[in-house]
């Protein structure tokens, strides 16, 4: 069995990511981060019946005094809605919960999110205690302070920044997740070498298939490693003033993607795999990368399992008018994360929306 891993999260508010197998029984890894004596567990209907009862249990003995709710949401995109946020917002009401209580927020990013922007506007702002299960939510969303939900006009159209108090990650929780969202995690962690280090994607591409096989030290280096180049990026620029934007390489295709699918087709980290293939292709079309990079890039989602062209029946100059409302751009335009070539991106403001619909095409 691996060690247990810490990855300090400097910046305006300091907290830790524990990485380690069975930590959702750790309870006094987790009473250290409760203060209040309310605490509000909010998971989906996948993740609660697997792992719910457990929590509730290490929460009971590490506060037996404590008031401990649990809500759950439908599981998936469509959960990620105003409606459900104003539902949990009424379990606290109902609760009676003080600004000392603690959410914990138990599932992927959809409920990490959720919850995380429910916590941030009960009474202005209370803890919230992210425990991610997906891969996914474990190498990005858990971490850094971006809650939202879904409107119609886009996805995370409407949210707050607000920081975790801690990141507790149990590796254990893996062993249910299906194999889709597996791979839809990996391609999070590809993108952390795309974007910032050639020699995590050389790293990557010899352990492709330990990881395909969840081997435990293979996946968590592959977690704490993600956790560190995400750690680094948000202490510096926690509310996206500038650097931290490259944490969306090719995420302003695949919100597009998934928004004029309507949440019912790929998922998240699959949609993010077409959209970095799309940077990278879209980098190379504009002279600023070279082609052998975009075809290592896709090579790579490829032998992960992850689709890597955008799905038939999707309209280009949809897409456009989808990317149009993404919220990097400015009055230059579309103003996209592309790449000059691997562990090197950057911001590029007024991209030719010709130049877009020619990759989308
Ligand atoms: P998700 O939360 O929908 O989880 C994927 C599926 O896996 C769900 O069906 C869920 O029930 C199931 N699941 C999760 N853990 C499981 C486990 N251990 N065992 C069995 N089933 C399990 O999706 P996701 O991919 O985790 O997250 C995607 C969401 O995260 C999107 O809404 C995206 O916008 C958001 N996101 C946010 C940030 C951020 O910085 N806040 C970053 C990236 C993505
Ligand atoms: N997932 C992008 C960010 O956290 O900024």
């Amino acid at each position: 069995m691996s060690e247990d891993v810490v990855v300090d999260v400097g910046g305006p508010s300091p907290y830790r990511i524990d990485i380690g197998n069975g930590l959702l029984g750790d309870s006094e890894r987790l009473a250290e981060r409760w203060r209040g004596r309310h605490a509000l567990i909010v998971s989906d209907s996948h993740v609660a019946p697997l792992y719910a009862d457990a929590l509730l249990q290490t929460l009971r003995a590490a506060r037996p005094g404590g008031d401990i709710a649990l809500h759950v949401i439908g599981a998936g995109e469509a959960s990620k809605t105003l409606a459900n946020f104003t539902a949990v917002i009424d379990t606290l009401a109902t609760q009676g919960a003080t600004r000392d209580a603690c959410v914990f927020a138990l599932g992927g990013g959809v409920v990490g999110d959720l919850a995380g922007f429910a916590a941030a506007c009960w009474m202005r702002g209370i803890d919230c205690v992210q425990l991610p299960t997906s891969l996914l939510a474990m190498v990005d969303s858990s971490v850094g302070g971006k809650t939202a939900v879904d409107i119609p006009a886009g996805k995370n159209l409407l949210g707050a920044f607000h920081l975790p108090r801690a990141v507790v990650i149990d590796t254990a929780t893996l062993a249910t997740l299906p194999r889709r969202e597996l791979r839809a995690g990996l391609a999070e962690v590809v993108k952390y070498g795309a974007i910032f280090d050639p020699a995590f994607i050389d790293w990557l591409e010899a352990s492709a298939d330990a990881l395909l096989a969840l081997d435990e030290a293979a996946i968590t280096h592959a977690i704490a490693a993600s956790c560190r180049y995400k750690a680094e990026v948000v202490e510096r620029d926690p509310f996206e003033k500038g650097e931290r934007a490259l944490l969306n390489f090719g995420h302003t295709f695949a919100h597009a993607i998934e928004t004029e699918q309507g949440y019912g087709g790929l998922v998240h980290g699959e949609a993010v795999a077409i959209g970095m293939v799309l940077a990278a292709r879209l980098s190379a079309l504009m002279g600023l990368a070279s082609d052998i990079d975009a075809a290592r890039l896709q090579a790579l989602l490829q032998r992960l399992g992850l689709p890597v062209t955008v799905p038939a029946g999707l309209d280009p100059d949809a897409l456009v008018a989808r990317m149009r409302l993404d919220k990097k751009n400015d009055a230059s335009g579309l103003r996209l994360i592309l790449w000059e070539g691997i562990g090197r991106a950057r911001v590029v403001p007024g991209v030719a929306e010709d130049a877009v619909r020619a990759v989308l095409a």
